[in-house]
């Protein structure tokens, strides 16, 4: 066992719960000691209330508030806004512009990040990445319905009524697809764009069930992914995601 001089031992027992909150930047060594006091911290999701508790960072499942903290060090996440004509793929052995030529410019290194689902190439916008692979193997799980939001420019008018139509399901080929949300954000000569927002992740859906209602997409860009939204990112620029976007991402699987 190690021991560190402000008491907080190490090694095979574990760290401090409030060294770990602290180090996770949660609140000071003293704030930390405070949140555990009030109860308002969890660990493997039973509330904690002594400070002598210590937690392994690499395992402990730790949440402040009911928000999930990550206090390991290496998970890394990151949101791309990923730009037209890029392939949603680390490398490409066609030499193709990939999305891990972004991460390797970013970082100068891609860590064992993988991205979270996919675009097609000729869509833009939000895509996730990490190296988190317990986070991403269940987000890209059918079973955990997280909510993205696209905006898309269509072909045409969009009359009025079809939202409803768009939420009681639209039969595609391989199934039927509802939206959860859908409305007309913009009426421009000959276009519409519309937002709409589904927690479906098979191919092309929405290209598809827009042609499939008679509006064809000129431009797709995915704006948000559950409260993880684009915002004012650049084409072909990553940014870390801030702690409450992680912490809400691992609700939506219940982690
Ligand atoms: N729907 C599509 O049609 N394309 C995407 O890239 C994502 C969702």
């Amino acid at each position: 066992m190690t021991s560190d001089s402000t008491g907080g031992s190490e090694g095979t027992e574990g760290v401090r719960l409030q060294k770990v909150l602290a180090k996770a930047g949660i609140a000071s060594r003293r704030g930390a000691e405070e949140l555990i006091a009030q109860g308002r911290v969890s660990v493997d999701g039973e509330i904690v209330r002594e400070f002598g508790r210590r937690v392994d960072p690499e395992s402990s499942v730790i949440h402040v508030d009911g928000a999930r903290v990550v206090v390991r060090e290496d998970l890394v996440y990151l949101a791309l806004n990923k730009p037209k004509g890029v392939h949603t793929t680390m490398t490409d052995d066609r030499g193709r512009p990939c999305v891990g030529d972004f991460v390797r410019r970013h970082s100068n290194a891609d860590a064992g990040l993988f991205h979270i689902g996919r675009l097609d190439a000729d869509t833009e916008g939000l895509l996730l990445l990490t190296n988190d692979g317990e986070l991403a193997h269940r987000l890209m799980h059918p079973s955990y319905e997280v909510f993205k939001t696209y905006l898309a420019e269509v072909d045409g008018a969009v009359p009025r009524g079809i939202g409803k139509q768009l939420r009681a399901g639209i039969e595609l080929e391989d199934g039927p697809v509802k939206v959860d949300k859908f409305r007309v954000v913009d009426a421009l000569p000959g276009r519409t764009m519309v937002e709409v927002v589904l927690h479906e992740g098979r191919k092309h859906i929405v290209r598809r069930l827009l042609a499939e209602i008679g509006h064809p997409v000129h431009r797709l860009v995915r704006t948000a992914i559950g409260d993880v939204h684009l915002g004012d990112l650049k084409p072909g620029k990553l940014r870390a995601l801030n702690r409450k976007e992680i912490a809400s991402l691992h609700a939506v699987v219940g982690r």
